[in-house]
This record gives structure tokens, sequence and C-alpha cells, in this order.
């Protein structure tokens, strides 16, 4: 069963550094690396590599970069029909930069991602498609009409709430499965700091619930997976390896736990595969180009 995507699709440029700089301060690139991103190009890559049938709605510049970029999606298996190709406006780009620990910092200028609109959504056919998937780095009244439309055709509505944006709070009642990390968590829920224990992690996740039957799911970074229904609450615990580079980890888990879901995966399976996803994407770099497959997930989780 399809997974189909709304979302960005970036030209990353990665710059590896020893330490982040901070305000006002210039440092030393160690390298510099360009790289297929964006969280929709990412998640889209992920669930194709996880083995489910992807299709990716978006947009690039008739630029030098779009074009190779879509021709990198179709590389990973990713169906890029409804990937539109726009006339004077430039492909998003997001400028990365990596530490020597894997942290990140990341700009992006979002460039032909923010030009999609309900139009274009409402022009596209949603038959057969099992899971919707879609974050916030393109706009909102894009979202909202898939998010619409594909319901009134039974598709499951996953929304990764990344970057945290204030007005993309009107979609949670639109949504099934919410996935936020812990950041963003307390973004939304007005906190003065991050929630890190399953149990207040919980409480604060059942706050943002608009439906009784929602889902929401909270990555926590090393610390692993929390996910949260109404009456339960469950932790995965985060795999320990040795963190190359991080951007698009969340990425990763998102695209493979659509895949996952697509294929009627029960929740606690499809979180827990979609965790080891993730653990293996940080020990390579890019982001894209880091989403495993699903043979290196099986395998990882036997071994
Ligand atoms: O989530 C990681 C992604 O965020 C990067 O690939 C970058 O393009 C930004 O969209």
């Amino acid at each position: 069963m399809t997974v189909f995507v709304l979302g960005s699709i970036n030209l990353d440029a990665v710059a590896r550094v020893d330490d982040l700089p901070r305000p006002g301060e210039t440092v030393a690139g160690l390298s510099l690396d360009l790289f297929l991103g964006g969280k929709g190009a990412n998640q889209a890559v992920a669930a194709a590599r996880m083995g489910a049938p992807t299709r990716l709605m978006g947009a690039v510049g008739r630029d030098d970069s779009g074009p190779s970029l879509k021709a990198k999606l179709a590389g990973y298996g990713v169906q890029v029909a409804d990937v539109a190709e726009l006339a004077n406006v430039p492909t998003g780009q997001a400028h990365v930069w990596v530490s020597k620990s894997g942290e990140n910092m990341i700009v992006v200028t979002g460039g032909a991602n923010t030009a999609l609109t309900a139009q274009h959504v409402g022009a596209t056919p949603l038959e057969g498609q099992r899971v919707l998937l879609s974050q916030l780095e393109t706009p909102v009244s894009a979202i909202e009409a898939l998010f619409r439309a594909g319901a009134a055709k039974g598709g499951l509505r996953i929304l990764n709430a990344a970057p945290a944006l204030p007005q993309g709070a009107a979609l949670f009642p639109l949504t099934d499965i919410l996935i936020v990390n812990q950041t963003e968590l307390a973004t939304y829920a007005k906190l003065d700091h991050e929630p890190s224990k399953l149990e207040e992690v919980s409480r604060v996740a059942r706050k943002l619930m608009s439906r009784p039957d929602q889902t929401i799911i909270v990555t926590l970074g090393s610390a692993g997976v929390a996910t949260v229904r109404r009456d339960e609450a469950f932790l995965i615990e985060g795999r320990k390896v040795k963190a190359l580079d991080t951007t698009g980890a969340g990425d990763c888990f998102c695209g493979a736990l659509a895949a996952n879901l697509a294929a009627n995966m029960d929740l606690r399976e499809a979180v827990e595969m979609a965790n080891a996803a993730a653990a293996l994407s940080v020990q390579k770099s890019g982001a894209a180009p880091s989403m495993p497959s699903r043979r290196e997930v099986e395998a990882f989780l036997e071994g």
C-alpha cells in the first residue's frame, strides 16, 4: 500500500565543523558537501527504502539544482510525477552545519517549497493512498487540503509538526498520528523546559490531543521514542550508536514509520523498527543519503 508524502525538497549544503559557531563567531569549515534534503524528500526516501511504494508531491525550481534533485529522488525509487518544476523561483536550500559530535544547526530558505497551494493538491488524485505524510516546510493550506481530501478516501494522516510553527497547530485536529521531538513538544505546549520522562511527556502530549482516537509520538533523541494514546503510553528505548550526523534522523523515523503502517504493521512494532532505522541513519553523512534499506534495518534488529 502506498505512502503519499507532501513536503519540501531542498539542496542541503553541509559544512562540517569541529564545534558549532556561537553568534558573532567565525569558524573554519572542514568540508562542504551538497546533498538531497528537505524534510519531505528525506521522509519519502526513507519510506521508499523501507519498501513502500512512495509518491512525493512537492516543488523545485527550474534552476541548476531542481531537476537533478528530482532525478536523485527517482533514483531512490520515489515516484516524482507530482513534483512540479516551477519557473522564476529557486529550489529550496538548507545550510547545514554539523559538529564533530554529530549535532547540527540548519537554516532553510524555502523557495519553490513555499509556492505549493491547495489547488495543486486538489488537482492530484489520491485514490489508494494508505498513508498521507506531511511536515511543516510547505504551506499549511496545502497540507490542510491534503488531509481533508485524504481522510474522505480513508487515508491515515501523519503530521510531523516540524519545524515548530504556531500556525501548524491548526492541522492537529485533522491528524491521526502527530510526531514531534521534545523541543517541538515544549514549543506547542508553551513549556519553558523540554519534558524527557515518559510520565511528563505523556501528560503534556495528552494536552495537545484534539481527538480521543489520536496518537502522539515524541522522539527523544538518544533516549528513544514515546508513543502516547489516550489510555496507554510506552517508551521504546534509544539504541546506543556513535552519531556521525544526526541531520534527517527524525525524517528517517517518520518515513520508516509511515512505510511500516502502510504495510499494516502493528503500531508498537512499527515504532520499534522506525527507531532502529533512525539509529542507523545517524551513522552516515547527509540526510536523504543516510536512509537505510529494510534489509539493513532487519539485520540491525537481529544483530
Ligand atoms: O530534517 C532535516 C532537513 O531539514 C534537512 O535535510 C534540511 O533540508 C531541512 O529541511
